[in-house]
């Protein structure tokens, strides 16, 4: 009896303190899923109201929470009102008796406002932000890809929008929940006057952040491997361009940058023989003699002067 009263008069003083109340900011994100934007500050309480579905107005419905029933107050009716504090929400169902047959369900989530802290994805490396796009080439198909935090990795996608122009462009989540293929239907050889963005939505438990990445496909086409590299007497080497490439080629062309390494090394050494750029044929003579080395080459969209692909070499 005591520590109820206890509860009560701190649940009483907590609402004193807090003078500015605000009133919760609701958004219905798709169906079933409501989110509750909150302000960065600690301690805050709001109430969510909860309906089950006009067709149920006149039956007994019982409420769940993450499939457990809702007792301490008992949660009935078809219009509820729940207490959100801080991260706190979940998954709400509605029930024909306390253990019957489920009727329908809310998933509350709760969002920052603003959502600037950014704790389920990991920031790249490379200056990328949260989520990093390419494609092969410019018919429109590109590829979203994205990193959990370690301590979040089975926070769950909800959903992806991607747009250009208001124009949704339609995508597909990969299997693992880390990235989206995606197919926009431009023309190939239009000028891009429009970004495109991607924001992906996902939740660890209650919380819930959107990522948004906005890019030109022209800022994010890099050439796939170059294949059929190959060595000929003379110090002569050749490769083809991608396959994925646009064609016509005298349209889009590649530019090349050729890499010597030291033998045994790698294309990313630090330490190299030497390196030319700005070559637009498909061929370089390296006229290093009696020594062993590492061959690297790789390819950019010459007019756009887009991110390099990945290097290939020969050994
Ligand atoms: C189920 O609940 C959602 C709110 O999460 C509501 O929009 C929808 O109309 C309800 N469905 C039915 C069939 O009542
Ligand atoms: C929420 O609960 C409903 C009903 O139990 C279930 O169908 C749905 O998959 C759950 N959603 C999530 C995100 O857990
Ligand atoms: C996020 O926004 C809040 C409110 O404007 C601010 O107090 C906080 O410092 C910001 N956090 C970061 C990491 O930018
Ligand atoms: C690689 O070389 C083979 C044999 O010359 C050729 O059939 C194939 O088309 C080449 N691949 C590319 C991508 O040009
Ligand atoms: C666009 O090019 C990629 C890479 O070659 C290919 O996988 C994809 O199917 C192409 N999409 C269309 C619509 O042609
Ligand atoms: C290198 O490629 C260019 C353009 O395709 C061609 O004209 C030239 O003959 C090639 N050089 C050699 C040595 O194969």
């Amino acid at each position: 009896m005591h520590t109820l009263l206890l509860m009560v008069l701190c649940a009483a003083l907590h609402c004193a303190s807090s003078d500015s109340h605000q009133d919760a900011d609701i958004e219905t994100l798709m169906d079933n899923v409501l989110v509750l934007r909150v302000p960065h500050s600690p301690g805050t309480r709001f109430h969510v109201p909860l309906i089950c579905g006009e067709a149920h107005q006149n039956q007994p419905v019982f409420w769940k929470k993450n499939g457990i029933r809702l007792l301490l107050p008992p949660l009935e009716g078809n219009q509820v009102s729940v207490l959100v504090e801080e991260m706190d929400a979940g998954n709400y169902s509605c029930h024909l008796s306390p253990d019957g047959q489920y009727l329908n369900h809310t998933l509350v989530l709760v969002r920052l406002n603003p959502d600037n802290m950014s704790v389920i994805l990991e920031e790249s490396d490379s200056g990328e932000g949260h989520i990093q796009c390419s494609g092969h080439n410019y018919n429109g198909s590109f590829h979203c890809g994205w990193t959990r935090q370690p301590s979040r990795s089975r926070a769950a996608v909800l959903l992806v929008r991607a747009e250009r122009n208001s124009v949704e462009i339609p995508c597909e989540l990969d299997a693992d929940g880390s990235g989206v293929s995606c197919q926009d239907a431009k023309c190939i050889f239009e000028e891009e006057r429009h970004r495109i963005s991607v924001t992906v939505y996902i939740h660890s438990v209650s919380r819930l952040e959107g990522y948004t990445t906005a890019f030109y496909l022209r800022d994010i086409v890099r050439p796939e491997h170059l294949p059929n590299l190959s060595y000929s007497e003379g110090g002569l080497f050749t490769w083809d361009n991608p396959d994925s490439w646009q064609k016509p080629c005298s349209f889009f062309s590649l530019e090349f940058e050729v890499l010597v390494v030291y033998h045994e090394e790698t294309c990313d050494a630090a330490d190299i023989l030497f390196k030319i750029n700005e070559i637009e044929v498909n061929n370089y003579t390296v006229s290093v003699k009696n020594k062993k080395y590492v061959f690297c080459v790789r390819a950019r969209d010459k007019h756009t002067q887009g991110p390099w692909g990945d290097w290939s070499h020969y050994v």
